[in-house]
């Protein structure tokens, strides 16, 4: 069964916390969907009721237009990795990956065959016989990747699986698991709460608030165009503050979009004006903290180079120019003038 996966009205309750409300996501079919969110959203339930790991209270789960719900999740062809590796400990590398197989009386040819298809594809190639707790972490969930696609399934479920890697490895790991997707064409869910995470693995990404999908899109315009105050913090970094020279019209800019210049010597009134507090240094980029008279302060990023032409230091006196802006109200991109 193929064709898009498709979440309508999921909810879902434990006791009396809600943790879905009229949850509604489509994931298109052969594509990578990663759901963005913070710890506690609700993640990990909707992933366990795609799986048929728990039932949802209300609300349909469709795979190609048809709804799977009457279905037990050994039947639902789906692949699941978790972030805690979870392989057997007592079975080889090679062991693992034909697990499912062996359960599905597949035979010994077969699954010998598929074992190593999948040991290549994910890069493990010389591992067979190792057992998990001689594998480092990133190799670990490649067998985990390797053990959830070895059944041909329809969908492949991630939840947070690179969160216990670090950093180098993780970006690795996450442009191999793209490569291997768009390899197989598998429809993929890949849930995490880390933003550089999901814009990298995401054909789209949706971003999951307290138990909704608050904004699906690409990663461009999930940056470009948020429609929600929490969607423009939690993507990217936003100043949402008052806009100099209104009364009460909050708005949200990014750091990119200001621009700051030295106040010079006997210069007029006029313009909005703020102190240099604070910078730091990241690597090609410089962030800086600007406090204007208002006592608002703005984030304002700037590439090394722009900083040092323009001979900016600290406790320096600016101009601020926004050069682009949004409101919420409005749903639509302005520039100022
Ligand atoms: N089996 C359960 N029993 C009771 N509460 C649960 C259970 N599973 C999850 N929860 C609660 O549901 C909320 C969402 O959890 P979860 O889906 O794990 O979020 P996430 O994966 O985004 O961190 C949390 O408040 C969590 O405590
Ligand atoms: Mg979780």
């Amino acid at each position: 069964m193929r064709g898009d996966l498709e979440l309508r009205k999921i909810s879902m309750s434990f006791g009396r916390e809600v943790v879905l409300k009229d949850l509604d996501l489509v994931v298109d079919e052969g594509t990578i969907m990663a759901v963005l969110g913070p710890s506690g959203c609700g993640k990990s339930t909707m992933l366990r009721i795609i799986s048929g790991l728990i039932p949802q209270d209300r609300g349909e789960v469709m795979l190609g237009r048809k709804s799977i719900d009457h279905l037990p999740a050994h039947k639902r062809r789906m692949g699941f990795v978790f972030q805690n590796y979870s392989l057997f400990p007592n079975l080889s590398v090679q062991g693992n990956i034909g697990f499912g197989m062996r359960m599905m009386k597949k035979n010994r040819k077969e699954i010998r065959e598929r074992c190593s298809e999948l040991i290549s594809l994910v890069g493990l190639a010389g591992m067979e016989r190792k057992r998990p707790h001689e594998l480092s972490g990133g190799q670990k969930q490649r067998v985990a990747i390797a053990r959830a696609l070895a059944t041909y399934p329809d969908v492949l479920l991630l939840d947070e699986p690179f969160g216990a890697l670090d950093a180098k490895i993780r970006k690795r790991i996450r442009r191999d698991l793209r490569s291997i997707q768009r390899e197989l064409g598998t429809t993929t869910v890949f849930v995490t709460h880390d933003q550089d995470e999901a814009f990298e693995v995401g054909d789209k990404v949706a971003v999951m608030n307290n138990g909704v999908i608050e904004q699906r899109g690409s990663p461009m315009e999930l940056y470009e165009r948020p429609r929600t105050d929490f969607v423009s913090r939690f993507v990217g970094n936003a100043n949402i503050i008052e806009l100099p020279g209104t009364e009460g019209r909050t708005v949200m800019i990014r750091p990119e979009d200001i621009s700051l210049r030295k106040v010079e010597e006997n210069e007029g009134e006029g313009g909005t004006r703020g102190r240099l507090v604070d910078l730091i240094q990241l690597g090609p980029l410089v962030e800086t903290s600007v406090l204007l008279e208002n006592g608002d302060t703005l984030t304002v990023l700037m590439s090394r180079s722009e900083f040092h032409l323009k001979g900016l230091r600290k406790d320096d006196e600016v101009k601020v120019k926004i050069l682009k802006f949004r409101s919420f109200k409005e749903c639509e991109k302005e520039v100022a003038v």
